[in-house]
This record gives structure tokens, C-alpha cells and sequence, in this order.
């Protein structure tokens, strides 16, 4: 089997996204983890582009050991000198020169003939080549160039000492089948076998990685990608996308990397978070839903054997777990084993009721929380008489007052009033409360959800308190959200009262 190189551009194409503009330091903190995840190249940036650029590649070739550091440039003078000089201190620098070889940009943008580019091409790979030995040459907007004279420009260029040529399909143009018989008609045509080809594919038409993994087919051996596939407009092939197809599909592609795959999703976060670009969902390897089932039917082919509907192993990518949403879409079997996982033991009718209440809930809301499921089971489960009931309440709150409440409770056939002060409208009427049941609880989550829409939507807060060790859950609806507040505080107290001496419960692992 052979390998694939990794050419990592996050910090240099990435980073020309719209809007993703990282300092040295988080461009650091992110080639050091790119070490970790095993690229074998990171273009650190296009030092000629601005002093920041310039000291970031200066910092990271300074800050990580084992990938090439490569710094991207023009062919123009200035800019090779500017790129150099910023490679000085790297263990493994690499020296990334580009000149456009298409007739659009040969003829609107630079205005020369190819006799022209060839020259510049060759004599600038031959200047850079007396200073360093690791040159790659990529000619810009290769895949809309004549190919007898992209096969011409690479030539020549190898002939100087080039030892990568990367195929740039610059504006995502190239379709796989097209573009991996460009990448074979290259190799197939090279004097010299050692040079390594590689691709840089554009995601104009979603077909980045595609065109990537077409062109390592027909003997490509370096693909330029980025993490999360960001990058100039559509953006770049994404790595995690290249480099999980090439481990998952290894039965076709033959090939192999040397990431480390468990390190995948925690750079794509580290990346989402310093350059401020979400996520897509959906993303594949990446995406919050790649891992997660909600319709039924996959629920419970994952619970019997998770290669029923997941094709990698979420872990081999570094996520914790798959995880079944409970939603509209869930059966019976998904229930179960999220109310085990929470230790709640139910009996067979018990779920039954619970399932029906729950499909109920999953109708109005989107996604059923772990505290909803609590509540529900907690409420099929324990029958309880209410020990206090809320008769009135009376909050006093505004941008210049102490928040207090004032709140009258029945218990049996007697009324109790008291009133405290708090942070806000709902510490204080919880505080209330507390002075009037006697009760000391820790609210440990509080949840308010609009469940119906419209002006008079109805919200719905669910508490979790625990009081001396044990945990309660509780719900309370109306269209005053202090109102729904106050009720499910209080129910939440009153099943303490009625399961004190039942038994203790402890919830694990609640997610929110
Ligand atoms: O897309 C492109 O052509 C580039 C080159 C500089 C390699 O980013
Ligand atoms: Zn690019």
C-alpha cells in the first residue's frame, strides 16, 4: 500500500475564508495541533502577504518539529526573499511557488504568453531551489489550462529541482472522472518519476474531495486540504473527508495516511472555534448529526449492532459516543436504553405509558431533553399527593429594584405567606418557597421551552433540584413563565416530600 502525503492549508487557504482571520497565537495553537493529528505539511501562510502572515509562518516553523513548514509565494522576488527569510528557523521548510497557467488568467490577469510563464516559472524554481532543496511548484488554475502545456510548464519546472507539483483546480471547476485523467495524463507523460504530484481541489461544485480522491487514483500522492474544508469561497477539500474515505474505503483506494484519526474532531472544533466558522450539521466525519440517529427504526439497528446504520466508528474519529436523539422519530427500544442509561428503572407497563407520554412531548418539541424524560418517568412512576399547593404569588421586579417575591402556599387546610428577596424574579420566588416549605434545594438545571408558538405561547420550565442527596425532577406549563416556574419548583419539593423515605435516586449522566 502506499501513502498519501497531507498538505494541510488551514492557516494559509483556510484562513482566507471570509471572515477567518486568526492571529499568530491561534495560528500556533493550531498547527500544534495539527502535529498531533500527523499532517505531513502545514502551509503556515503567504508571508509576503502582510508582516502578520510573515510572523506566523516565522513562529509556527519555530513551534512545531515533525510536519514541513511551508510558506507560500509568488513568483516575484520580493516575495520568495520575504518567504524565505520566514522559513529560517523551520526544521523542515518548504518553499510553496505559483504562477497562473490557464489562457484566462495567462491572457486578463497577468498578460504574458506561455514562452513567458515557462521562463518565470523555471528561473524563479531555480533561484529558490540554490537556497532550499524542497520546492513545490503549483500552476495556478491548472485544471483550466491547455494540458500539453500544463504537461510543458511541469516539465520544465521538475527539470530545476521542483520536487512537488501540486494540480490546482483553482475554481472548482473540475469533475472527478476529467480531472483524474488530467492527473494521469501528467504522470503517465513525466520524465522524471520522483517528483511527487499532487492535487489542490476548490469546492465550487461540492466535488473537492472527489476531484481529490479521483486524482489519487490515477498516482496523485500529495492532497492539499483543510480542516473542515474551509478555505477561499466554497472552500478547500476537507481533510477529515479525504482522510476518512481513504481509511473507511482502504478495500478500493489502496492507500494510506498517516493521521491520526482519533485526533480528527478535536481539531475541527479547535478550527471552528479560533476562526469563528460553525460547523455545518450535517458535515460529514465532523457535523454535531454525524453521529447521532433519530428515526426508530435506525435506533434500534444501532442498539442490536451500531454497523447497521453507522459505517466508522465515531470513536475512530475521536467522538465520544454515537448518540440516539430521542425525538418524534423514536421507538420504544431507544426509550428504554436512555431511561437505563439515566438509571431509572421502569416495569414494562410503566414504559408503556412513559412511551405514549413521551411521543406526545416529542410532537411539540424538537428534541426530548434528558430532564423531559425525567420528569415524565418521575411523574408515571411515583403517584403523589401534593403536599403544598401555590395559591398566589406576587413578584416585584424592574431595572431599579431589588428583585423580591411574595407567594402564599396551602398545606392541608392551612394558607402560609412569606416573601424574600434575590437575584431575579425566580431566585427570589424560589427563596420564597424555601422559607415557606422548610426545604433547602440545590436547583441543578433549569429549563424554560416555548412549547406552543404564537403571542400567547405557552413555556414550559423544568426543574432538577436535589434536596439532601436526592434528585427530583419536575415540570410546570403556563403562558407566565414565573407562573410555570413557581409550579414546577414546587412539585419538584412536593415529590421530595412524598419519595423521602421511598428511596434515594441519583441520575447519571444527564445531558442537557
Ligand atoms: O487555489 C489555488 O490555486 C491556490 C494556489 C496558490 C495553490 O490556492
Ligand atoms: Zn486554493
Amino acid at each position: 500500500m502506499e501513502r498519501v502525503i497531507i498538505f494541510d492549508t488551514t492557516l494559509r487557504d483556510g484562513e482566507q475564508s471570509p471572515g477567518a482571520s486568526l492571529t499568530s497565537q491561534q495560528k500556533v495553537q493550531i498547527a500544534r495541533q495539527l502535529e498531533i493529528l500527523g499532517v505531513d505539511v502545514i502551509e503556515a501562510g503567504f508571508p509576503a502577504a502582510s508582516p502578520g502572515d510573515a510572523d506566523a509562518v516565522k513562529l509556527i516553523g519555530q513551534s512545531v518539529k515533525t510536519p514541513a513548514v511551508c510558506a507560500l509565494a509568488r513568483c516575484h522576488d520580493q516575495d520568495i526573499e520575504v518567504a524565505l527569510k520566514s522559513l529560517e528557523k523551520a526544521a523542515r521548510p518548504r518553499l510553496h511557488l505559483f504562477l497562473a497557467t490557464s489562457e484566462i488568467h495567462r491572457k486578463y490577469k497577468l498578460g504574458k504568453a506561455k514562452a513567458e510563464i515557462v521562463r518565470i516559472a523555471t528561473e524563479k524554481v531555480r533561484q529558490a531551489r540554490r537556497y532550499l532543496k524542497d520546492i513545490e511548484f503549483s500552476p495556478e488554475d491548472a485544471s483550466r489550462t491547455e494540458p500539453d502545456f500544463l504537461l510543458e510548464v511541469v516539465q520544465a519546472v521538475v527539470a530545476e529541482g521542483a520536487s512537488t507539483v501540486n494540480i490546482p483546480d483553482t475554481v472548482g471547476y473540475a469533475v472527478p472522472e476529467e480531472f483524474g485523467s488530467l492527473i494521469g495524463y501528467l504522470i503517465t507523460n513525466l520524465k522524471d518519476r520522483r517528483v511527487v504530484i499532487s492535487v489542490h481541489c476548490h469546492n465550487d461544485l461540492g466535488l473537492a474531495v472527489a476531484n481529490s480522491l479521483a486524482a489519487l487514483r490515477k498516482g496523485a500522492r500529495q492532497v492539499e486540504c483543510t480542516i473542515n474544508g474551509i478555505g477561499e469561497r466554497a472552500g478547500n477539500a476537507s481533510l477529515e473527508e479525504v482522510v476518512m474515505n481513504l481509511h473507511v474505503r482502504q478495500d478500493t483506494y489502496g492507500l494510506f495516511t498517516k493521521i491520526k484519526t482519533r485526533e480528527i474532531y478535536r481539531t475541527s472544533r479547535l478550527v471552528s472555534s479560533l476562526t469563528g466558522i460553525p460547523v455545518q450539521p450535517n458535515k460529514a466525519v465532523v457535523g454535531e448529526n454525524a453521529f447521532r440517529h433519530e428515526a426508530g427504526i435506525h435506533q434500534d439497528g444501532v442498539l442490536k449492532k451500531r454497523e447497521t446504520y453507522e459505517i466508522m466508528n465515531p470513536q475512530m474519529v475521536g467522538w465520544p459516543r454515537s448518540e440516539l436523539v430521542l425525538g418524534k422519530h423514536s421507538g420504544r427500544h431507544a426509550l428504554a436504553a436512555r431511561l437505563k442509561e439515566l438509571g431509572l428503572e421502569v416495569s414494562g407497563e410503566q414504559l408503556e405509558r412513559i412511551f405514549n407520554r413521551f411521543k406526545v412531548l416529542a410532537d411539540r418539541k424538537k428534541e426530548i431533553t434528558d430532564i423531559d424524560l425525567i420528569v415524565v418517568a418521575e411523574e408515571e412512576t411515583v403517584a403523589i399527593e401534593p403536599v403544598y399547593q401555590l395559591e398566589y404569588f406576587h413578584i416585584l421586579s424592574g431595572s431599579s429594584t431589588i428583585p423580591s417575591a411574595t407567594v402564599r402556599l396551602k398545606k392541608a387546610d392551612t394558607v402560609y405567606e412569606d416573601a424574600a428577596r434575590g437575584d431575579g424574579p425566580v431566585d427570589a420566588l424560589y427563596k420564597a418557597i424555601d422559607r415557606l416549605t422548610g426545604v433547602r434545594p440545590k436547583l441543578k438545571e433549569y429549563k424554560i421551552t416555548a412549547v406552543t408558538g404564537g403571542q400567547d405561547a405557552q413555556g414550559e420550565v423544568a426543574v432538577c433540584l436535589e434536596i439532601e442527596g436526592m434528585n427530583v425532577a419536575a415540570r410546570g406549563v403556563s403562558t407566565d413563565i414565573l407562573e410555570a416556574s413557581a409550579k414546577a419548583y414546587l412539585t419538584a419539593i412536593n415529590q421530595y416530600l412524598a419519595k423521602k423515605n421511598i428511596s434515594k435516586k441519583i441520575y447519571r449522566g444527564m445531558r442537557p
